[in-house]
């Protein structure tokens, strides 16, 4: 069997026994998958009262993967009373306690890795090493969690005056509200979740509309690993069913990764929100840009550009969306990245020789061709990839601009722009890209040590990637999250996430 690229990486929690060059182990993990196949997924939660169920199809060959029932007004009222309850018992567990169940949790998650994955192709069109990832980094997000809330919900002494003695600890908030985006069905709702979880409070965990059964299967696995079922509440559905979670008056905090737009209305909702200020944590997008000077390699260059602006069909918030090569080597690293990008393999998520699999469903294919039809009338398109008729792709484009200005959106999907600059104007540039005001990734390519400093002061996003891709971060190694529009903060898999999720107490005492 052909290795798929991204087995290359190193291993996230070391623990799941796919290696470079492993066979193997790679032929067992195929087996497992397979196993998995042509099962039928079914995601409800706990308290439905609805019996319609909608069918989830995959947005490969648009075969039914499963049936989800969605949370209705009273389904919600129920879980959230449920939730509310039990927050007290969870929140007054030892952290190690909390801790311990995630470790299990991870322990689980990767031992059903088979499952996971093939779920994680037929639902979310991932391909094999995406969804390889995914898994592991899920799995890494709950042991990381837990070694964080070891630490930080310890209870400690500080310092005063002689006859007085103070003490902080940090409690979980009540009852938080976690709202997922669909292209990491399982690893940022699990990461949310288990962030919440070990911070002591009770979650009620919304996943996206076109992801329910992955959603599903990960909190049935956290419930195994020993989280009460009261205090993890499933609630399935679109957008209104966040909304309602978000005005609920039990909710005491929440968590959401997506959209600028939904970001911004879930912030205006809990503003007008009477009662007790709720913290609102918000990842969303970017325009992301790569800047590339004339000192970079080229084949190097184009590998990195192609796995960040194409891989996962373009829809990582992470994912690179507008790329400036300096005006000396433009034409020919453009050629360079479009020779690459022409060895992309569009297909079946399931066959580990694919590179690339579909968008996530009908909308979101529709949305990007209405977005390249206007690019291809204006003349814009210089390159467009080879993509399978059937089934919601849609292949690699590459975008020519004359002005990085002329993006003004993101594009969720895998279209590269290009704009030319001019050397002796970097700062200006990274001005120019600040000013679209978000903050996520950045990128550069440069042999010129002083320029890739400059990049690291001027800070102009969260996180910053220095000749490499602009994907994948790592949990623990490269804590993830933007600013401006791009989010909130604190970073995902960073040691500050959880600060959030808490709340701190002082009690002093004259003895
Ligand atoms: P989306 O904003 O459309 O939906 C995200 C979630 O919000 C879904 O569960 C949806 O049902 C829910 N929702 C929709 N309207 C709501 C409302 N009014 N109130 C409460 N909840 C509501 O985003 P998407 O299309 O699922 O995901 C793609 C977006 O997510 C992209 O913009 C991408 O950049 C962003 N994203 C960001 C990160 C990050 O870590 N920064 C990671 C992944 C994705
Ligand atoms: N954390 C994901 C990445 O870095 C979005 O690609």
């Amino acid at each position: 069997l052909p290795l798929p690229k991204d087995l290359y990486r190193p291993l996230r929690s070391n623990s799941d026994g796919v290696e470079f060059g492993d066979q193997k182990a790679l032929s067992a993990l195929l087996v497992e998958i397979d196993a998995s196949r042509g099962a039928k997924f079914f995601a409800q939660p706990a308290s439905a009262s609805m019996t319609q169920k909608r069918a989830i199809h995959s947005p490969f060959d648009g075969t039914r993967v499963g049936d989800v029932i969605e949370a209705d007004a009273a389904s919600l009222d129920v879980a959230m009373a449920a939730a509310h309850r039990a927050f007290s018992a969870w929140g007054a567990q030892p952290a190690e306690t909390r801790a311990q169940i995630l470790e299990r949790a991870a322990a689980l998650i990767e031992s059903r890795r088979g499952r996971l994955i093939a779920l994680l192709q037929s639902e979310g069109g991932k391909t094999l090493d995406d969804a390889l990832a995914e898994v592991r980094e899920a799995a890494d997000y709950c042991r990381y969690y837990a070694n964080v809330a070891r630490e930080l919900m310890r209870e400690r002494a500080l310092p005063g005056p002689t006859g007085e003695e103070n003490r902080l600890r940090h409690v979980g908030r009540g009852v938080f509200v976690c709202i997922s985006p669909w292209n990491f069905p399982l690893a940022i709702f699990v990461g949310q979740i288990a962030a919440a979880l070990v911070a002591g409070n009770a979650v009620a965990a919304k996943p996206a509309e076109q992801t329910p059964l992955i959603g599903f299967e990960a909190v049935a696995l956290l419930r195994e690993a020993g989280v009460p079922a009261d205090a993890l509440q499933f609630l399935p559905g679109d957008g209104a069913v966040g909304a309602s979670l978000v005005a609920h008056e039990l909710t005491a905090g929440v968590v959401f990764t997506g959209s600028v737009a939904v970001a911004q209305e879930i912030n205006r909702a809990l503003a007008k929100k009477p009662g007790p200020i709720v913290p609102l944590i918000a990842e969303t997008g970017g325009i992301n840009a790569m800047i590339v000077d004339s000192t970079a390699l080229f084949e190097h260059v184009a590998d990195d550009v192609c796995a960040s602006a194409f891989r996962s069909a373009g829809q990582r918030c992470s994912a690179l969306r507008l790329l400036y090569l300096q005006e000396e080597i433009f034409d020919a690293c453009l050629a360079t990245i479009v020779g690459a990008a022409k060895e992309l393999r569009l297909g079946d998520p399931g066959d580990p020789a694919t590179h690339i699999g579909p968008v996530i469903d009908r909308g979101a294919k529709a949305a990007l061709d209405d977005y390249l039809a206007r690019r291809r009338a204006e003349g814009s398109v210089v390159y467009t990839g080879a993509a399978p008729g059937q089934g919601c792709f849609v292949a690699p484009h590459v975008v020519r601009l004359s002005s990085g200005r002329e993006l003004n959106q993101e594009i969720f999907g895998p279209v590269l722009h290009v704009a030319p600059w001019r050397a002796g104007d970097f700062d200006s540039l990274v001005a120019e890209i600040m000013a679209a005001n978000y903050g996520l990734t950045i990128g550069l390519h440069s042999r010129i040590e002083a320029r890739a400093k400059r990049l690291a002061a001027l800070a102009p996003a969260g996180n910053i990637y220095i000749n490499r891709t602009m994907i994948g971060a790592v949990v623990g190694s490269q804590p993830f999250g933007g600013f401006n529009l791009s989010g909130t903060g604190p970073k995902a898999g960073g040691a500050d996430y959880l600060r959030r999720f808490v709340r701190e107490i002082t009690v002093t005492t004259n003895t």
